[in-house]
């Protein structure tokens, strides 16, 4: 059964705690929180995420996805490892020497907290084999990183089988996540693709019965 991390992205600051708490009620797997810098992608969401985070902690003991889509990644991780997220993610193309990558994977870890590593559609899936023993997740980006309410681009789910299939051969544990336009249209092809959880934004945030959707999404 597929795992649903519900994107805050789309939630506007007047209804925050309500959504928040409907999520909570709805038994969202996890909250993930995109945290934009305006430097890696144009939208800056830093200041707004971490009042969100603080509104969900004083509502909620849904784990935390955090998903860095930022250029200084190790200030990122300082700020939210007091929040004890599940898993916090920063994205491949934001580090240019690899060592860096295995320093920052391994001072997330130190921290007990789960690592992950994110990839833009344009990205080889190839380009990350090195990375994969290390880390708990790969998150498969099926729309460019910035925004949310974009429409899924298809060729990234010949990604998602190309890893599913080489973490099988090669007997590599570890979690796929997709996460950019997908709803009750597209869930079924990225659940067919092999992802173990699903990150979905503007299809829960827009709909009307979040328990619902939630209960569709996992059963399509
Ligand atoms: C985009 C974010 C996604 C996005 C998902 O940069 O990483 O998490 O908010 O939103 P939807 O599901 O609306 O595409
Ligand atoms: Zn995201």
């Amino acid at each position: 059964m597929v795992e649903i991390s519900t994107s805050i992205l789309s939630v506007k600051k007047e209804e925050s705690i309500r959504k928040f708490y409907d999520l909570e009620v709805a038994h969202t797997d996890y909250f993930h929180i995109d945290i934009m810098d305006g430097k890696f992608v144009n939208n800056n969401t830093s200041e707004i995420m971490k009042e969100y985070v603080n509104e969900i902690k004083q509502i909620s003991n849904i784990p935390l996805d955090v998903h860095l889509m930022v250029s200084n990644v190790k200030e990122y991780i300082e700020e939210y490892i007091p929040v004890k997220p599940n898993i916090i993610t920063f994205h491949y193309e934001a580090i240019e020497d690899k060592k860096e990558i295995i320093n920052l994977i391994n001072y997330i870890k130190e921290n007990n907290i789960r690592v992950g590593l994110s990839i833009k559609p344009d990205t080889k899936i190839e380009e990350i084999y090195e990375f994969l023993p290390y880390i708990h997740m790969v998150l498969v980006m099926t729309v460019e990183p910035g925004k949310g309410g974009q429409k899924l681009i298809e060729d990234t789910l010949v990604k998602i089988e190309q890893l599913k299939k080489y973490i099988k051969e090669n007997n590599i544990g570890l979690d796929i996540e997709a996460d950019g336009g997908i709803n009750l249209e597209t869930i079924k092809e990225v659940k067919e693709a092999g992802v173990d959880i699903a990150v979905v934004g503007s299809g829960i945030i827009n709909s009307k019965d979040y328990k619902e959707t939630i209960k569709q999404l996992k059963n399509i």
